[in-house]
């Protein structure tokens, strides 16, 4: 049965305390708001994303990642709270799910539990010892009776341990009837979504309470509650690569970005950072390396390596504090302390401790090509842009400053001066 999809996003999201809009908070590298558009896109043609503080900006977002979903922006000053904010959509289906935007472990999975044909009302209950700020579900032998606001509740309400995980499966029907019903009497002078349900029951509809987990429903309302929801994403991220076969060293170190994707046998070591886009195929991350949007193939990489957006490395061992930015290096050795920037780098080439690809001049980068099987000796500046051809030595120490020809050594150094017995005349020491 189609279902459409309503994810609310317009609320201010006070308590988060910050200028970026609540929903566009990151977890795992990505806004979780698109966490929540992802499970709805998984599942619906039909998403719906309502949108007041900050629209446009969040619009736009939406907009680069995502095709078709449609926008609704909430009339808030007349009409504040959830219920304010489904005045006027238009659903393209005979049902639709209705989960706020600030839910970003919500999976297809836990979405689809509100599918339910037999109800007029399927709502999302969590069973909770401290239930916090949510609402109260008021059941009465086994069925729905309201949803109390934790702010309109009495001391008995108050202790109620069934709470509302502000998820909801409705027919076209209940929305078309009950959204313009709804009133604003109550301790927030909102529209509260919620009412709906006492609506319905005492029309004599079908409310199904659907007990699901905190895990997959958790409202994220302020730091500390994203930091939370960070933990258990990582968990889910972590556990899902193990079971494709990557092998991850100390675990719970590790963070990878929900973007990230592995292939083949990788092993990632303690502290291991993987973020953006990044590709890693049969490769081996040791302790506390980080990599942004990189492509890595049959490679060893770090002892505590940077690896920076566009950089491709195939068959390839990178070394402790080595850093690259924009490269490809195929069947290269880069062992310790190098900077290598907008670089290509052939096979059977080594790179010697404390090379720099001097890629920028205050203005402008340029680009360093080197070719196969060239040894660029210890302490080496290459100033871009500049072309080193194919089975050439640089000596150590030089400046390399224009393009190098194929099997020449290329030095560049300041005569090496002894002066004797000098020591002993400086400090003033006996021979
Ligand atoms: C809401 C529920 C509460 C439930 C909790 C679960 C109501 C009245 N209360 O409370 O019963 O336990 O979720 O997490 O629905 N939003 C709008 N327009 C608005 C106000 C809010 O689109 O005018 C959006 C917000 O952006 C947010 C979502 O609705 O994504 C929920 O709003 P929030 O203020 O977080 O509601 P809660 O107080 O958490
Ligand atoms: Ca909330």
């Amino acid at each position: 049965m189609a279902s459409s999809i309503i994810i609310l996003a317009a609320g201010r999201g006070t308590r988060m305390k910050s200028k970026k809009p609540k929903v566009m908070h990151e977890i795992s590298g990505k806004p979780m708001l698109f966490h929540a558009i992802d499970a709805a896109t998984s599942m619906s043609d039909d998403v719906i994303v309502v949108l007041y503080h900050e629209a446009e900006t969040i619009r736009s977002a939406i907009e680069r990642e995502y095709k078709g979903i449609r926008f609704h922006i909430q009339d808030a000053a007349n009409f504040p709270g959830t219920g304010g904010a489904l005045r006027g959509i238009e659903i393209a289906n005979d049902r639709a799910i209705i989960l706020n935007g600030d839910m970003p472990l919500v999976t297809k999975d836990s979405l689809l539990q509100l599918v339910d044909g037999a109800s007029d009302i399927a709502m999302s209950i969590i069973e909770l010892d401290n239930p916090l700020s949510y609402g109260r579900v008021v059941i009465i032998d086994g069925k729905v009776e309201k949803i109390v606001e934790k702010k309109d509740c009495n001391a008995e309400e108050l202790e109620i341990k069934s709470v509302n995980a502000g998820v909801y499966g409705v027919t076209k029907d209940v929305l078309d009837k009950y959204i313009p019903m709804l009133s604003n009497d109550n301790s927030q002078n909102e529209y509260y979504l919620t009412d709906i349900v006492k609506m319905a029951k005492d029309d004599g509809l079908r409310i199904a309470p659907v007990y699901v987990q905190e895990e997959e429903y958790m409202g994220v309302n302020s730091k500390l509650d994203l930091s939370a929801a960070e933990e258990i994403m990582q968990k889910r991220i972590r556990d899902y690569w193990m079971t494709q076969g990557v092998s991850m060293r100390l675990v719970e170190t590790i963070y990878i970005d929900s973007d990230a994707v592995f292939e083949g046998e990788c092993m990632l070591e303690n502290g291991v950072t993987i973020l953006g886009d990044t590709k890693i195929i049969d490769s081996h991350i040791k302790s506390h390396s980080v990599i942004e949007n990189a492509q890595i193939k049959d490679s060893t990489i770090g002892p505590m390596a940077r690896i920076r957006p566009d950089t491709k490395l195939i068959e390839t061992h990178i070394g402790n504090f080595v850093e690259i930015k924009k490269s490809t290096l195929n069947g290269v050795k880069a062992g310790h302390l190098s900077y290598i920037g907008d670089s290509q780098i052939d096979s059977g080439t080594n790179i010697g401790a404390g090379t720099i690809t001097c890629n920028y001049d205050g203005v402008n980068k340029y680009k360093t090509i080197i070719g196969k099987d060239v040894f660029i000796g210890s302490d080496t500046q290459i100033i871009a842009p500049v072309t080193i051809e194919d089975n050439v030595i640089v000596a150590a120490g030089s400046t390399v400053t224009k393009d190098i020809k194929s099997g020449a050594l290329a030095i560049s150094r300041a005569p090496l001066k002894q002066i004797d017995n000098f020591f002993y005349k400086f400090f003033k020491k006996e021979k």
